[in-house]
This record gives C-alpha cells, structure tokens and sequence, in this order.
C-alpha cells in the first residue's frame, strides 16, 4: 500500500504503460483518475476490480479545456491531489526533411504541450493539498539518438529537460518532479510500429535486440519504475530522469 489515499491522475492511462500503472496504482491503495482520449472508462473499471476509488476522464492533453476539466474533476470527486503521471504521447516515424510541417506540431503538441498544460493545472492543486509528486514519461531518446524519429526524439528531450525546470521551480512547494525513460517496451503503441513495418516479425527481433538484455519490456516493469518515482520510497529524487531500457544505452 504504498499509494494508500493519494489522488493520483494518470495521463494516456488507457492503454499500454499508462494502464499498467493505473493498475499497479489500484494495487497499491490509490485514488484514480485515468485519463485518456479513449479507453478511460474501460481501465478505471479494471481499478475498480481492484478495490481502488478509479474515475475515467475523456480528455486530450492538448487542449486546455480539456486539462482544467480533468483537473478539476480530480478535485471535486477526491478533494485533493497528490500525483500527476505525464505519460500520454506517441511517435511518428520520419528525419526533419521527410516530416511535415503539421505532423511535428500535433506531435509536440500532446508530447511536450500536454505535459506543460497537465502540470500547469496540477500544480496549483497539488500546493494546496501541501505538496505532491509529478512523474513524466520521457524515453531513452531523451538522451541518445536513433533514426527515423526526428520529432519523437526533440519532444522527449524537450520533456527531460522541462522535467528538470519544474523540479528547480516547485521544490518550495514540496512538489518533486522526476521523469521515467523507457526503452523498447512492448505496448499497442510499439506494436502499431511494428505493423508498419515491411516485414514485423523481423522489426521485432532487431528491436528487441537492441537491448542489452536482449528482449523488450513489459509495460509493468515501466509502471514499477513509476511508483517508485510516484512514492515516498523515491523522497531523495527530484529532477531525475530514471533510465529503465534493458540495458540499451550501456551498449
Ligand atoms: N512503448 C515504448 O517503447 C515507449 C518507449 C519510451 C517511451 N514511451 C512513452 O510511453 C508513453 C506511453 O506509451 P505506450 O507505449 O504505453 O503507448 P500506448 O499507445 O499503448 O498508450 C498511450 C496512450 O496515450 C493516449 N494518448 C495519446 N495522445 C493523447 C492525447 N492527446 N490526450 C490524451 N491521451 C492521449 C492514447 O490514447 C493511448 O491510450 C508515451 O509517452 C510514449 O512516448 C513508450
């Protein structure tokens, strides 16, 4: 139990690392907003199995209405608000000169926009409930680079990189600001990745080989690495960035 009680909103928590988290987060006696463009309704039902308190918000990260109403259900239902999990994005494939125009501004749009909108709004609530902890889900491309994602790769640099401002900027506030950097993770997004490719079966083993430990990850073992960002267990820690990948950067 150790979310016992906290008000925990949780972006993208429809599917893949985000619903993996949700659950672990129900597991672990918290209070829930799933938030998603889709699927919300479906995951806060899951919790719910679980014995957790679990509301589903429709909303898109990019859009500040959006947000706000996100935010301010949290704090109707539950009074309070102690977690913010950043952790709706996506990827597209492409270098600068093969991406257009639009394609890089919706990207960066819910990548790095909705992680500044969902903590411009959270924020204030959390100092009124005396502190909290936020967790951003960058990714291992924050800090190397690899081809064909151009835009995928600025937006999560950019998301490591604000994850460090925010933690200088509401320290006094008793808010810590931590990031998760995922390598290759198993998730419907990864396998939307594979589909596109001309032949998935063999995409799949040299992705999975580009892990030292030579498989994927399971978007449970993201999740762990979140709640310990998320918890007490992690009090030392504000503005890291938390590799998780396999053993993909020690290569
Ligand atoms: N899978 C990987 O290999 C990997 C690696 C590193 C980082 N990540 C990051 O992890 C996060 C989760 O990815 P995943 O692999 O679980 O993908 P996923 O597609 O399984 O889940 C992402 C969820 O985010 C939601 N979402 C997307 N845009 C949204 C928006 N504008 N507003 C609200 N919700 C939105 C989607 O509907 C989806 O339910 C992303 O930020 C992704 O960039 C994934």
């Amino acid at each position: 139990m150790r979310l016992k009680d906290k008000v925990c909103v949780i972006t993208g928590g429809g599917s893949g690392i985000g619903r993996a988290t949700a659950l672990l987060f129900a597991q672990e006696g918290a209070r829930l907003v799933v938030a998603d463009k889709r699927n919300a309704q479906a995951v806060a039902a899951e919790c719910a199995t679980k014995g957790a308190q679990a509301m589903a918000v429709e909303a898109d990260v990019a859009v500040a209405a959006d947000v706000r109403r996100m935010i301010e259900a949290a704090v109707e239902r539950f009074r309070r608000l102690d977690i913010l999990v950043n952790n709706a994005g996506y990827g597209i494939t492409g270098s600068v000169v093969e991406t257009d125009e639009e394609a890089w501004d919706a990207l960066m749009a819910v990548n790095v926009r909705g992680v500044f909108l969902c903590s411009k709004y959270a924020i204030p609530a959390m100092e009124r409930s005396g502190g909290g902890t936020i967790v951003n889900t960058a990714s291992v491309v924050a800090a190397v680079g690899i081809g064909n994602r151009a835009a995928y790769c600025a937006s999560k640099g950019a998301v490591a990189a604000l994850t460090r401002a925010m933690a200088i900027d509401h320290v006094g506030a008793g808010i810590r600001c931590n990031a998760i950097a995922p390598g290759t993770i198993d998730t419907p997004y990864f396998n939307d990745i594979l589909k596109a490719s001309a032949d998935p079966a063999a995409t799949r083993k040299a992705l999975a080989a580009r892990q030292l430990l030579g498989r994927l990850g399971t978007p449970e073992e993201i999740a762990a690495g979140i709640l310990f960002l998320a918890s007490d267990e992690s009090r030392f820690a504000t503005g890291t960035i938390l590799t998780l990948d396999g053993g993909m950067t020690a290569l």
